[in-house]
């Protein structure tokens, strides 16, 4: 899938169900990560997922990455259209993101305050900014859109490389729902409204899913699929440790509740140790 297809899609007539799916990752194993938030996605990300923008699921985000930040610099991996970027430097914390998709980057620069944010474009597993930072940071699974295990190892090289000593990383990730699936199950509904209908297919010996989102919009059902690696928050640990950072928190929320078996996802820290 490219995000331009969706574009295209998008002019079809009403009632038309319309669909657009990725050449795979094909493109991702050979270096370069395919962009899935095209056009269509950026100019609907708040309408498409309006409870990331709830002052309840943003207020503690940007209050415990301010937290971490200090005095900044902080990077944004996949920063997108700004939704806490942008509430961290009215804080005065400086922002550097690294985004995939320019279209995303259009929205964040269309917002009040966005000239304060500077942004590479470019994937984040490989792309050098100028710079070191006090913390870097990668939510709402977006970790996951690294589908192989080698791309996410050489994400957390790449943080590495971009922080202080002592300096953090911060991911905010879902647990592998492998609890939900009943044996010999492969799919994992998320969301199930009568304006959006949402599951994984989930193949659990490799750890990658497609994720398949149907939305009712503008009086058209909208398709959008892609692919994602699940990954253990152990799993991450020893990423971490592979790129020089050892584990300092993990959390199941953003308030710091204790993270459990019975847990969905997780925030987890790490920091730089040589
Ligand atoms: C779920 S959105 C999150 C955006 C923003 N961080 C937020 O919290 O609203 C994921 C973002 O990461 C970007 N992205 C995905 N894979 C990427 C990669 N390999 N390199 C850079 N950006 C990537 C997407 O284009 C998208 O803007």
């Amino acid at each position: 899938m490219t995000l331009g297809s969706l574009g295209r899609q998008h002019a079809e007539p009403t009632s038309v169900v319309t669909r657009w799916r990725s050449r795979r990752s094909r493109r991702q194993h050979q270096g370069v990560a395919d962009n899935y938030f095209d056009e269509w996605i950026a100019l609907r990300y708040r309408i498409l997922w309006p409870h990331l923008f709830s002052p309840e699921v943003v207020d503690p985000a940007v209050a415990f990455l301010a937290d971490l930040a200090g005095t900044g610099p902080a990077l944004e991996l996949g920063i997108g259209t700004g939704r806490l970027a942008l509430p961290l430097s009215r804080r005065g914390i400086s922002i550097h993101g690294i985004e995939l998709s320019s279209a995303m980057v259009e929205q964040l620069r269309a917002q009040p305050g966005a000239d304060e944010i500077d942004v590479t474009i470019g994937d984040f597993a490989t792309t050098k900014v100028a710079g070191t930072f006090r913390l870097a940071y990668l939510v709402r699974n977006t970790i996951m859109n690294l589908t192989t295990q080698d791309a996410q190892v050489e994400c957390f090289r790449n943080v590495a490389a971009h922080l202080d000593p002592g300096g953090r990383f911060a991911i905010e990730v879902v647990v592998p729902p492998w609890q939900r699936l009943q044996p010999g199950e492969t799919i994992v509904p998320f969301q199930v409204r009568p304006d959006h209908l949402g599951f994984d297919k989930i193949d659990v010996a490799t750890q990658n899913s497609w994720s398949h989102h149907y939305w009712f919009v503008d009086g058209e059902m909208k398709n959008f699929s892609a692919p994602f690696r699940y990954v253990w928050p152990s799993e991450l640990d020893l990423m971490a440790r592979l790129a020089g950072m050892q584990l300092r928190e993990r959390w199941s929320s953003w308030d710091r509740d204790a993270f459990t078996s019975d847990d969905r996802s997780h925030i987890s820290v790490w920091e730089k140790v040589d």
